[in-house]
């Protein structure tokens, strides 16, 4: 696909501009406003103005400059990690997801955290987890009313809690399950809810630390996760399973030490944080959009009911997180000049390859605003011209999870419900901390 994008106006030859490129002649304030509530209008109305290279600043953030050619953003994805930082853009986080998160580091901690996270994410190991997926989603499913509007946002994220606290954290048994279920729920809180979050901004990460509110959630969770680690670390048939947090006591760091419980802690709750919601999102967005085409649906359940291959559910799965990505921009911030799409950018200031622009971009997309997955059967997704998961170094861990437990739970949901929209008019988007979810929770009538 990246092919048929012919040379964007960002990348064309011309002296190197010393600085940054256009930015809407607004105060930092009011393109905040603008950003905090119509942000993918601001993309689209500044991408007609200034092209596919341009500056937005937005309060308690950096300069921020946007990249919607292809070839720029795989400048960005392939850069030297030294000069392009995105644990720094996501230290508002620090406080929640602990020091060693792999989501605030940068440069060799972030490397050495990596490494030790990628082997429970292999494409294949997620094989093995199908089962209980589907059995969590199932269950789930049965359990929806009939005949009258019910909203699937809520319900996805019970599932896809569900589905970590049996495959990150290898908890099983209901007696345990419930503390650990209400106390991660109350935990997420912290991170989807803007008014915890804005006492971080206000007071700084660091003494947000000893809020009383946050730290008395923070220490229930800690409590419950420091006693499944210590119990894992003695687990008899630990060598057996398959769970998550099993493969990080069993991981070994480069020097042969064990992960310490403060690593594995945080890099739990990172998981938990980075692949619930997401996840959920784009389950929902998946059901807004077929619940609106129909046909696509008939044959998407046509696929499922005959077994075998399913091109057609990947496709699906493929053009939702396109259409509607569930997060409209990646960050890297400079620590050095650098030179890109004939600017010198000064340090300091952040590249956002935009998921949300690259995704519509008529020359890669033709119709960008259709939902058509049949635009994916024969043409796979380009590497920098589908970044629902970002890219290089810094992509998303669980980007092979999430669409195998995408494809688990829209194959369980065909094959039990009939499933149309309760309004007539698409759900537009609606920004809850960081992802863009479907205004209207995505509400729907079962049959
Ligand atoms: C549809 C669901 C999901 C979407 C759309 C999504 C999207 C993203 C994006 C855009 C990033 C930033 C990438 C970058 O900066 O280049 C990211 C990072 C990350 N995601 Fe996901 N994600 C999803 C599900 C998950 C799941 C299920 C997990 C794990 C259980 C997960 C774990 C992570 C982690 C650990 C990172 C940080 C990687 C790093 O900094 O090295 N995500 N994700």
């Amino acid at each position: 696909m990246e092919a048929t994008l012919k040379e964007g106006t960002a990348t064309a030859a011309r002296p190197v501009v010393k600085g940054l490129p256009p930015s809407p002649r607004m105060p930092r304030a009011l393109q905040t406003a603008i950003w905090s509530r119509q942000a993918q209008w601001m993309l689209e109305q500044s991408r007609a103005r200034f092209g596919d290279m341009f500056t937005l600043r937005i309060a308690h953030e950096d300069t921020w400059v946007m990249l919607s050619d292809p070839e720029l953003v795989k400048q960005v994805f392939t850069g030297d990690p030294r000069v392009f930082h995105a644990g720094e853009g996501n230290q508002i986080l620090r406080p929640i997801l602990g020091d060693n998160s792999v989501l605030v580091l940068d440069e060799k901690p972030h490397i050495s955290q990596r490494r030790l996270l990628l082997p429970p994410f292999h494409g294949e190991r997620m094989q093995g987890y199908g089962e209980k997926m589907a059995e969590i989603a199932g269950r789930e499913i049965e359990s929806w009313p009939t005949g009258t509007p019910y909203k699937l946002r809520p319900r996805m994220q019970a599932i896809t809690l569900e589905i970590i606290i049996e495959t990150v954290f290898g908890v099983h048994d209901s007696a345990r399950m419930a503390p650990l279920r209400s106390a991660l729920r109350d935990f997420l809180d912290l991170t989807t809810n803007p008014l915890l979050l804005a006492p971080v901004i206000l007071m700084g990460p660091e003494r947000f630390r000893d809020f009383p509110l946050f730290r008395r959630r923070v220490d229930r969770v800690d409590e419950l996760i420091h006693r499944e680690i210590a119990e894992r670390r003695l687990a008899e048939d630990l060598a057996e399973r398959d769970d998550v947090l099993s493969l990080l006591v069993a991981a070994r760091h480069e020097d042969g030490s064990p992960m310490s419980d403060a690593e594995i802690r945080d890099e739990l709750l990172t998981l938990l944080v980075a692949g619930h919601e997401t996840t959920a999102t784009a389950l929902a967005w998946a059901m807004e959009r077929l619940s609106r085409h129909p046909d696509k649906l008939e044959r998407l359940r046509a696929e499922v009911e005959a077994g075998g291959d399913e091109p057609y559910l990947t496709a699906t799965i493929q053009e939702t997180l396109r259409l509607r990505p569930v997060i409209v921009l990646v960050l890297r911030k400079l620590t050095e000049p650098v030179e890109l799409g004939g600017y010198e950018l000064p340090a300091g200031v952040a590249v956002a390859p935009s998921i949300h622009l690259i995704h519509r971009h008529p020359e890669i997309y033709p119709e960008p605003e259709r939902f058509l997955p049949e635009r994916f059967l024969d043409n796979p997704p380009g590497t920098y011209t589908w970044i629902p998961f970002g890219g290089g170094i810094r992509r998303c861990l669980g980007a092979s999870f999430a669409q195998f437990e995408m494809q688990v739970v829209l194959r369980e949901l065909v094959k039990r419900r009939r499933v149309a929209p309760a309004r007539p008019a698409s759900e537009r988007s609606f920004r809850r901390a960081i992802t863009e979810t479907p205004r209207h929770d995505a509400e729907v009538v079962l049959s």
